[in-house]
């Protein structure tokens, strides 16, 4: 059985550039993997006075990320830092408190900008959250797509050969990342 992949897109752009990468990496995933993106557009704020009484959203988006053996993120940079509609998909998965669906996940991380740093701030910010979230999250290769608005020709085709290699490889070692993890199922726990 291939490894069950939730990939979150940081963006809700419906003409994201994430997005089609996302949309790419579920075309070129290996035979060990299978890769869903998981909406996180329709989550109401994260607000603990309703935490008694959570919304179906915040309910059901927990349900699939602690279904998925391990997560990808793909997703722009907003101010040097992670969009907030990603950020609160973030804190809606990290509670109740002692329950969050992160703990423990492999995970990876690929940031794309139209500008020259590719999303450094919003990956290093993440990398930032996944320490206390306990997210294992691969090290190497790191992903900074720069330049992301020239990946795809104006038929939303891709019009990079490069990229796609580099995507390539990059799910695969993401691939064995996972099975690494997964395979010790001990590491990471708390
Ligand atoms: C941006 N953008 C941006 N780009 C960047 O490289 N660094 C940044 O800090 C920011 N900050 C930022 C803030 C806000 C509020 C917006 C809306 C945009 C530009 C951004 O990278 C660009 O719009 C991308 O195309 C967004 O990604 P999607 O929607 O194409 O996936």
């Amino acid at each position: 059985m291939p490894h069950k992949i939730a990939v979150l897109v940081g963006s809700l752009r419906v003409g994201s550039l994430n997005r089609k990468i996302a949309e790419l990496l579920v075309r070129l995933r290996p035979d060990d993997l299978s890769l869903e993106i998981v909406g996180i557009g329709d989550l109401p704020f994260y607000n603990e006075d309703i935490e008694e009484n959570a919304p179906p959203e915040w309910q059901e988006f927990r349900e699939r990320i602690k279904a998925a053996d391990a997560i990808l993120f793909v997703t722009p940079e907003y101010n040097r830092s992670v969009p907030g509609a990603l950020k609160n998909a973030i804190d809606v998965g990290s509670r109740p408190y002692g329950a969050s669906v992160w703990n423990g996940k492999p995970g990876g991380v690929i940031t794309a900008s139209p500008g020259a740093i590719g999303g450094f701030g919003a990956n290093h910010h993440l990398r930032q959250m996944f320490v206390f979230l306990n997210v294992l999250v691969m090290q190497q290769p790191e992903a900074y797509l720069s330049h992301a608005s020239e990946i795809f020709d104006e038929s939303g085709a891709l019009a990079d050969e490069r990229t796609l290699d580099f995507l390539t490889n990059f799910l695969d070692a993401y691939a064995q990342w996972v099975t690494a993890c997964l395979s010790h199922a001990d590491v990471g726990q708390k």
